[in-house]
């Protein structure tokens, strides 16, 4: 980009952040008043953006309205766990019965074992399953777990990898991960990560990975590499833990199932919970009967709220009474067609659309991109102006450019969102600046 195109971006941001606060009054003092008392006004980074975050008042549907009163279309999707938008009657209808029956009721309840047969049936790896409040918690569980089974204490895992708060290995790694001895893969690499697993192999319990890394750009591993990962790790005594806590909802088994592999831990989160807080771990029986109780020397998982039963309740509709296969299928088919679409409607700027059915992102760089090395040279500001003009229309994505589709979306959506974005880029020549 030249320098003169780089100031004339920097204008056009300054100008649509300008906009953005003059039109959200409310907004800015409600993000005041937050800033008193949480660290920048927020209690989950990736909400945050500049001038300040969007903040929501309501949501019915895949439509929500911001405390100043402006409505949007929402393909954010609660970053896949809003899989049932926001006021699905089924779900409702469960919340409100499991309410009325009481909560925290310290015991087991009605609701866990059937939505962990729910998930068993769906997912055929997941032959025991253990239910934890987030993807995270799963995450580190799943991990745990495959530590005593190995009797080796480090992972593996690819170059920009989330599985959470406590686990995330984009940028060089984050400073409040979990202390776990890491080795890092570089994905859709297999030369590098099986000579990696195979030069530690010693040391390794588990290899983490997606099959699809949401967080890091929606970015698709081939299923060769998958494959390659789970060969050598078969070969080397070492977990495959498939972090299905997005990709579960690519295909009506799991995204793994569709590729034919069959990790020995899934790690599950997001929409499974109905939209409420969720996690789960689960996979080869013999490793997860560990945790039973009634056996000598069982490990322990606590969690005071692993079995809630709004979760229970609201992730047993959801599975059992919405997200049949069909709607599963149709789901995916229409993130494809809004992947493709958008594919043709940004390639002339020199952006990209990537992804794998209901998950979808949009990148300033020409593509394609197969792990986070093909998006270093992603200009920022272009992300933001997009993200900027997009709610300025009416469509809430997320502003790193990730889309995730909601049952509650229409074609029609799909259509209108494609146009909007055609006419963002009509009226901002800065934003073709990624040429
Ligand atoms: C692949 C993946 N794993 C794990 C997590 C963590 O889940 P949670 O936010 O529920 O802790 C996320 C969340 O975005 C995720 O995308």
């Amino acid at each position: 980009m030249t320098i003169q195109a780089e100031h004339s971006l920097e204008v056009a941001v300054e100008r649509a952040r300008e906009r953005y606060v003059q039109r959200r009054p409310v907004g800015a003092q409600m993000h005041a008043e937050a800033e008193r008392v949480m660290p920048g006004g927020n209690t989950r980074t990736v909400l945050y953006h500049p001038p300040f975050p969007m903040r929501v008042a309501r949501g019915r549907g895949c439509r929500i309205t911001d405390v100043d009163g402006f409505d949007y279309v929402d393909l954010l999707g609660e970053y896949t766990a809003g899989l049932y938008g926001h006021s699905n009657d089924t779900i409702r209808d469960a919340v409100r019965a499991a309410l009325d029956d009481g909560l925290s009721l310290g015991a087991h309840n009605t609701y866990e074992a059937r939505l962990a047969a729910a998930i068993t049936l769906r997912l055929p790896s997941i032959e025991l399953i253990r239910f934890t409040n987030s993807g995270t918690e799963a995450n580190l569980m799943a991990v745990s777990l495959a530590r005593v089974i190995t009797g080796r204490a480090g992972i593996a895992v690819a170059v920009g990898g989330y599985h959470g708060g406590l686990m995330y290995y984009g940028g060089g790694g984050s400073p409040v991960n979990a202390p776990f001895e890491t080795v890092l893969l570089h994905y859709n690499d297999i030369d590098q990560s099986v000579a990696a697993l195979r030069e530690n192999a010693d040391s390794l319990a588990a290899v983490v990975i997606e099959g699809v890394q949401g967080s890091a750009g929606c970015i698709v591993a081939d299923i060769d590499y998958v494959r390659a990962l789970r060969e050598v790790t078969t070969q080397l005594g070492i977990a495959l833990i498939a972090d299905e806590v997005m990709t579960s909802r690519l295909a009506p088994h799991g995204y793994f199932a569709a590729l034919g592999i069959t990790p020995d831990l899934t790690t599950l989160g997001k929409y499974l919970g109905g939209g409420l807080s969720f996690g789960a771990f689960g996979g080869r029986a013999d490793w997860m009967a560990r945790f039973d109780p009634s056996a000598p020397g069982a490990l322990p998982h606590a969690g005071t709220f692993n079995n809630n039963v709004l979760t229970m309740a609201a992730g047993l509709a959801g599975l059992t009474a919405v997200l049949d296969d069909d709607v599963i299928i149709d789901l995916n088919r229409r993130g494809d067609h809004l992947r493709h679409g958008l594919q043709d409607a940004v390639a002339p700027f020199g952006w990209c659309a990537t992804g794998q059915g209901s998950m979808v992102g949009l990148h300033p760089v020409p593509g394609p991109v197969r792990s986070t090395a093909d998006l270093v040279a992603a200009n920022p500001q272009l992300r933001e102006l997009l993200f900027l003009e997009l709610l300025e229309r009416g469509w809430y994505i997320a502003a790193r450019g990730f889309i995730a589709l909601s049952i509650e979306i229409t074609d029609d959506d799909v259509k209108n969102f494609i146009a909007a974005v055609d006419d963002v880029f009509a009226r901002n020549p800065e934003l073709r600046a990624a040429i």
